[in-house]
């Protein structure tokens, strides 16, 4: 037993012999087996002896973790709704929230890093950048915002373009929200639910009025007011995110265009002006 050992026996919440801990795994799972953590730790690989090169690729680790578990929840919301609304989804869109929040969180660590820093090993990742990742690609569509362009970066692996282009053609998890409220009493149009989920959501003035409805009468439709409040949290938590994003871009590489080829923060910019679920912002102006 070590000294320090030794002077925490018998002392309250110190580690001591008597805890009686688990210490043999040769039978059963350990902590670091069950999550795999040294195939975890073997992902994180610099390619220069800059510093903060660890911090660039821990960020984004944890970043594409967190796009994971959000892509996760809302492929089950999403079955889910297609039943009805129940708790289920509802605490799931809670959790996509949660999730957003700790990504957006992340860009007060990355902020540490100054531009000198970050061109420390700027040349070592060419032409990578977060614009190619799948996950987000993935969240995006199914919170609806579509566009083919962005599945281009996944054509050489089939096996990310398929189901990509899958959930970009599939209803987004807005169509399904707008199914419930045609089922609610609203009939919307066919344009609306029949439309080619392929194509961005345009606002319609029928679902628009349905909303209306909704937000005038809580207690009517309380199901659908919660999902319609979930659904912009998600929103507002994403914006967050994008804000941040371009903020600490900005920091870091101020204007320059972007490793995956774009503009840059111009690029970045233009995308704070998508809107997922445009009628639920709308309804707020003539309530
Ligand atoms: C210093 C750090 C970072 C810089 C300088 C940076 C820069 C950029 C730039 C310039 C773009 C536009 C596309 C391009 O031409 O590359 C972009 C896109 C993107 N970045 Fe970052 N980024 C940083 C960190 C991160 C992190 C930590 C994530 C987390 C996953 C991330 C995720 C994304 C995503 C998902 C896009 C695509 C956004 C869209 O298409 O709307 N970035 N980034």
């Amino acid at each position: 037993m070590t000294d320090q050992a030794q002077k925490n026996v018998g002392r309250p919440g110190a580690p001591d012999s008597a805890d009686q801990a688990y210490s043999d795994f040769t039978r059963s799972l350990s902590y670091g087996d069950y999550l795999q953590l040294e195939l975890l730790r073997s992902a994180h690989q610099p390619v220069t002896e800059a510093h903060d090169e660890h911090l660039f690729i821990a960020i984004h680790h944890v970043s594409e973790v967190w796009l994971d578990l959000i892509v996760r929840e809302l492929q089950a919301a999403m079955l889910l709704l297609e039943g009805g609304i129940t708790d289920g989804p509802l605490k799931m869109l809670s959790r996509v929230v949660r999730a957003e929040e700790q990504m957006t969180n992340a860009w007060d660590v990355l902020k540490t890093m100054t531009p000198t820093d970050y061109l420390e090993f700027r040349s070592a990742f060419g032409q990578a950048s977060g614009f190619q990742s799948e996950r987000y690609r993935m969240m995006e569509f199914m919170l609806g915002n579509r566009n083919a362009v962005m599945l281009r970066p996944h054509a050489h692996r089939e096996e990310l373009y398929g189901p990509l282009k899958e959930a970009m053609e599939a209803p987004s998890i807005y169509d399904l929200t707008l199914r419930l409220l045609s089922q609610a009493g609203f009939g919307l149009p066919a344009e609306v639910l029949e439309r080619d989920y392929s194509q961005p959501y345009r606002s319609h003035p029928a679902v628009k009025a349905a909303w209306m409805e909704v937000y005038r009468n809580t207690d009517r439709y309380w199901e659908l007011y919660e999902l319609a409040e979930k659904l912009l949290d998600v929103e507002d938590q994403f914006r967050r995110w994008r804000f941040n994003h371009l903020t600490t871009v900005e920091r870091v590489i101020g204007f320059k265009r972007g490793s995956g080829g774009t503009s840059g923060a111009g690029y970045l910019k233009k995308a704070l002006d998508v809107v997922l679920f445009p009628e639920l912002w709308e309804v707020r102006t003539e309530l």
